[in-house]
């Protein structure tokens, strides 16, 4: 059965990344890569991992005017990776041209369209941040208006975090993707996450895919770390 684990490629060196995810390879879905690597070893990084076969979650988090949007999409479409993000504050116009985008662009290079998946509020934010933009101060009511609009504008999946599964799953169709950050096995030292599920709980709950970076990439052992919450999501579905 493919695996839900998305490694989380938050590592300061292309090779270094590239090392981690040629060891982790057999355990894992697909690997994720975000702003900082990105930005420090741009789209070869993306090529090379693709390269080895793997699926790659670029998770740029757009947010743009429609036509800006849409052309990032349709540049990620063709460095042929597998899921991205667009925050869904962008609006619903900005969320139906990154889908259209996709689904044009992959359908003109004979390509499955990647998932483009919607963030809806940020984790980092909570009522006091959401109140000083002047909006719906209430983390959950806007965290579900967003998603809703997302699923109105044609996306097909979402980030969320563990703790919002549950509802999410009850409000959206069920053909929805939710990706989950904020997995722990328990076995780690605590670090940032606060609002966090192993990865058996969080498959029970509802999510599609799993976003682990931490509890792999840190570990002592990556290899047998990634065989381990594997198995526990597995166990999960
Ligand atoms: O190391 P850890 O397992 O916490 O990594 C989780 C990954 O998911 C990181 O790349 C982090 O930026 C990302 N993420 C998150 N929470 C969100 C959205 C993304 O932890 N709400």
């Amino acid at each position: 059965m493919s695996s839900p684990i998305i490694v989380a490629l938050d590592l300061p060196s292309g090779s270094a990344a590239l090392d981690l995810a040629t060891r982790v390879a057999p355990h894992v879905g697909a690997f994720k890569v975000g702003k900082e690597l990105f930005v420090s070893e741009g789209p070869d990084l993306v090529r090379r991992l693709r390269q080895t076969g793997a699926a790659v979650f670029l998770d740029l988090k757009f947010h743009d005017i429609p036509n800006t949007v849409a052309k990032a999409v349709a540049a990620a479409v063709r460095l042929d990776v597998q899921m991205l993000t667009v925050h869904c504050s962008g609006g619903s116009a900005m969320m139906r041209a990154a889908e259209t985008a996709a689904q044009e662009t992959a359908a003109s290079l004979g390509r499955k369209p990647p998932l483009v998946l919607g963030v809806t509020v940020l984790t980092s934010m909570d009522s006091a941040a959401l109140a000083e933009l002047g909006g719906e101060p209430d983390v959950t009511r806007q965290v579900e208006r967003l998603a809703r609009l997302a699923a109105d504008s044609g996306l097909r999946g979402l980030v969320c975090s563990p703790l919002e599964i549950t509802t999410l799953r009850s409000i959206l169709p069920s053909t929805m993707q939710l990706v989950t950050p904020g997995i722990r096995t328990g076995s780690e030292k605590s670090d940032d996450q606060k609002r966090t599920l192993g990865p058996s709980e969080a498959m029970a709950a509802g999510a599609s895919w799993l976003v682990v970076g931490r509890p792999i990439y840190a570990a002592a052992d990556p290899i047998e770390a990634a065989r381990r919450i594997h198995a526990a999501s597995v166990e999960g579905r």
